[in-house]
């Protein structure tokens, strides 16, 4: 395929005024790769930090911002058998999503859930694989155990407390506002804990402790999440919104038979992440068919506003996930 592409590249690091419009030449797919037209495209927060210079793509992505996508197969590259031209997919990007065209390894393509429109397919993958690879595949949470999540209202907490509250867990969130915690609630969540008025550590503490945390605040929350959980509870880490630097006593997690663990999409292998998409699509993908979990949306924007996206993100008013409309 070729011509030019509209596109939002980053034009500088720093704040949401640095994505700019640009025209690009549309890219080729290599071995294993498809270029997808992408219809919308979801705004994650990681998008965020590669904006502010904080989070590099990794060797050989696209420096365009955009971690997922949803769209119609445009092109396909050399042994590609799984996917044709026309095929309607969501998709894990490496970077490059804010543009009208894509690439990615085919192996990170799922199909459109049935019945489920493109725009809230597009708000999949991101949440989708982070969520099963660090509270299922990591984390090892099973039916009946108490699980805590931060930042229940953000696209990972939405989408953590369905899954979870559906695989039998009882689920509990942090957020920041009551009408954040009345959305936790609606999603599954059996309590939700307004951090602004009240302690997590002693309501979890109250429930018996916690089993599982997924955490991306990090800061002083490493050392009040240590004391929420129960013994040979386990503690993800996702992100650090607080920093990642912390005095911590680790003899609670000796005594206490802690594990504390975390780790990040992106710069895993193809192998590693077309793993992940296969455990999507046998185990969470009929439950998003069924209509039994669905991605919680919040606003949508058209592509040339990605930096209205951004400062909507970073307002952390929103609860759910923010889409750029591309086509
Ligand atoms: N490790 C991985 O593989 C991976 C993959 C994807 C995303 N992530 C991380 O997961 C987090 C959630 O991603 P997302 O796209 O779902 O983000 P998001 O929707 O923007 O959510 C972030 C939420 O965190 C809450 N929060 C708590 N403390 C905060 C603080 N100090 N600063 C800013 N927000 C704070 C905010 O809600 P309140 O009002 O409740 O504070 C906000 O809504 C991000 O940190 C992201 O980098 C990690």
């Amino acid at each position: 395929m070729q011509g030019t592409m509209r596109v939002i590249e980053i034009s500088r690091p720093g704040g949401p005024e640095v994505l700019t419009p640009a025209d690009r030449p549309v890219p080729s797919p290599g071995h294993g790769e498809v270029l997808i037209k992408v219809a919308y495209a979801g705004v994650n927060r990681p998008d965020a930090l590669q904006r502010a210079g904080a989070y590099d793509p990794p060797p050989g992505a696209s420096d365009l911002p955009g971690l997922e996508c949803a769209g119609e197969i445009a092109a396909i590259g050399e042994g590609v058998t799984e996917w044709s031209v026309g095929d309607q997919v969501c998709a894990l990007l490496p970077g490059g999503g804010y543009a009208e065209y894509a690439l990615t390894p085919a192996v990170h393509c799922l199909p459109v859930p049935d019945g489920m429109d493109l725009k809230a397919a597009a708000c999949l993958p991101e949440t989708y694989f982070t969520v099963l690879t660090n509270v299922f595949l990591r984390g090892g949470l099973e039916g009946g155990e108490r699980f805590l999540v931060h930042g229940g209202s953000s696209g990972i907490g939405t989408t953590a407390i369905q899954l979870a509250s559906h695989f039998g867990a009882r689920v509990f969130a942090t957020a920041g506002s009551d009408a954040k915690c009345a959305a936790c609630l609606g999603l599954g969540a059996e309590r939700a804990i307004n951090y602004r008025s009240e302690d997590f550590v002693e309501a979890m503490r109250a429930e018996g402790g916690a089993d599982l945390i997924l955490d991306m605040v990090g800061g002083d929350y490493i050392p009040r999440n240590i004391k929420a959980l129960a013994d040979d509870g386990r503690l993800v880490q996702i992100a650090f919104l607080q920093g990642p630097k912390v005095e911590l006593n680790f003899a609670e997690v000796m005594v206490r038979r802690l594990t504390i663990t975390g780790s990040t999409l992106r710069p895993q292998s193809v192998k590693s992440k077309a793993r992940i998409a296969t455990g999507l699509r046998t185990e969470v993908w009929p439950l998003l068919s069924a209509g039994r979990i669905a991605p919680v949306m919040d606003e949508e924007f058209p592509l040339e506003e990605a930096a209205a996206a951004h400062a909507r993100m970073e307002s952390s008013q929103h609860i759910g996930k923010i889409v750029l409309k591309v086509a």
